[in-house]
Order: C-alpha cells, then sequence, then structure tokens
C-alpha cells in the first residue's frame, strides 16, 4: 500500500488529542474509526468533536457543510476489531511506554500487515514500540500539535524507510514541511504551507 492509497484511518484514544486528529483527518475526506476502551469516552468525543467543528467553522476554515460532511464520517467503536479496516492507525492512549506497547501489539494482530501505524507521542520514542508494531519499516511518529493551524510534525528514524513516509503522510492533511522550523530528525509542518 502506497500512502495516497490511505482512505481510512483508525484513532486509538479519543482524549484530548484524539479528538482533534479524527476531525483532522474526517475534514481532509478521510474515513475516521475512532476507538477507544472506555464507552464513556466515546460519548464524550462526540460531543467534544462537534464543538471542535463548530470552533473550526468560526475560525472560517471550513464551512458548516463541510463541517457536517466530516462530522458523518467519524464511526465511533469501543470494538478494537472494528480496526481491521484501517490503512493507517494514529495511536493517542495515555503517555505510558507499556499500555502504548501493548496497544500496538493489539493492533498488529488485528490491522492488516500493510497498514501504517503511527504514535502522536509528545516525550518518548517511537524506536520504543517498533517491535511491538510487528511492522517497524511502517512505523513513525506523527505528532500533532495546535491541530487546525500548525497541524503536525514528522518525526523521521532510522528505521523509518527513507524517511519518505515520514514528509509524505503530512500531506494528505495539507501539511508541507517548513525547513525554517525543522531539524534533520524533526519535520515540522504547517497547514497550507508551501510545499518544498
Ligand atoms: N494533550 C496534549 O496537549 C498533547 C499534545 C500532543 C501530543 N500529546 C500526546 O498524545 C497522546 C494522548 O494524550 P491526550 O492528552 O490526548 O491523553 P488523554 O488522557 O486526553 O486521552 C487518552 C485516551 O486514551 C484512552 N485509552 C487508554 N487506554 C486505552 C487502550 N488500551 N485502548 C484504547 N484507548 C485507551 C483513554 O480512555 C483516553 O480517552 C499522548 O501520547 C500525549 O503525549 C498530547
Amino acid at each position: 500500500m502506497n500512502v495516497n492509497d490511505i482512505r481510512r484511518i483508525l484513532i486509538v484514544g479519543t482524549g484530548t488529542m484524539g479528538q482533534k486528529i479524527a476531525l483532522q483527518c474526517a475534514r481532509f475526506g478521510y474515513d475516521v474509526i475512532a476507538y477507544d476502551s472506555k464507552p464513556a469516552a466515546l460519548d464524550d468525543a462526540r460531543t467534544r468533536i462537534a464543538a471542535h467543528a463548530h470552533e473550526v467553522v468560526e475560525k472560517k476554515l471550513m464551512t458548516r457543510a463541510e463541517s457536517d460532511a466530516a462530522l458523518a464520517r467519524i464511526r465511533y467503536t469501543a470494538n478494537p476489531e472494528d480496526g481491521a479496516a484501517a490503512d493507517l492507525v494514529s495511536e493517542s492512549v495515555f503517555e505510558d511506554v507499556e499500555l502504548k506497547g501493548r496497544v500496538f501489539g493489539q493492533f498488529d494482530r488485528i490491522c492488516r500487515p500493510d497498514a501504517i501505524f503511527t504514535t502522536n507521542t509528545s516525550t518518548l520514542l517511537p524506536s520504543m514500540w517498533a517491535a511491538a508494531t510487528g511492522r517497524p519499516d511502517r512505523f513513525l511518529a506523527l505528532h500533532f500539535y495546535d491541530v487546525w493551524e500548525a497541524n503536525a510534525d514528522r518525526i523521521k528514524r532510522d528505521y523509518v524507510d527513507r524517511g519518505w513516509l515520514g514528509v509524505k503522510s503530512g500531506r494528505g492533511f495539507h501539511t508541507y514541511p517548513n525547513p525554517a522550523w525543522s531539524r534533520p530528525d524533526f519535520i515540522t509542518g504547517l497547514q497550507g504551507g508551501a510545499c518544498t
């Protein structure tokens, strides 16, 4: 599978960041499977994602019709097996090394071998879970922050296949590498910025 073939994105953990990433993916046309192990967290996510969508409309970053279409592309589930259809997994569970390792192992068994796995970790290293994913060459940190404006950065690591995945995977979210903010191992993207 090529990065351009990505259609379905599985969000694992629908807390603060999972909610924003789910909406951001849906905004740019991806079908989103929003999974959390706690049903109450899913109820909360549904309410908050609608509120975030309203905020994005207020900022004139999308229209009401685009917001409605984006919200309709998000499906909520407490059943991890629903993740089997995912082309890309975006993990946003608690910042806990062992928990993230268990989660990647769980979805390695559920997802297709060619699915791309990503972590939204802020402070840990993706190499900690490369083996647990069962696909170290298809695993990277795709880190979202300041979600609506600066959107995402991609942390390149040696084991990511020549770094191409890290650069290209942000393009689906309309972010482009910003050389001024980037370092060799840390590419920062700007939404709608110039493509370099
Ligand atoms: N909060 C931020 O500002 C921020 C910014 C950038 C990156 N991050 C990173 O994003 C990740 C998530 O942070 P957050 O602030 O959204 O956390 P959060 O506490 O708001 O949400 C975590 C969610 O994970 C769920 N969860 C826990 N165990 C799970 C499991 N086994 N399966 C599925 N879901 C599970 C919880 O129910 C909860 O809904 C962390 O790695 C953090 O470092 C956070």
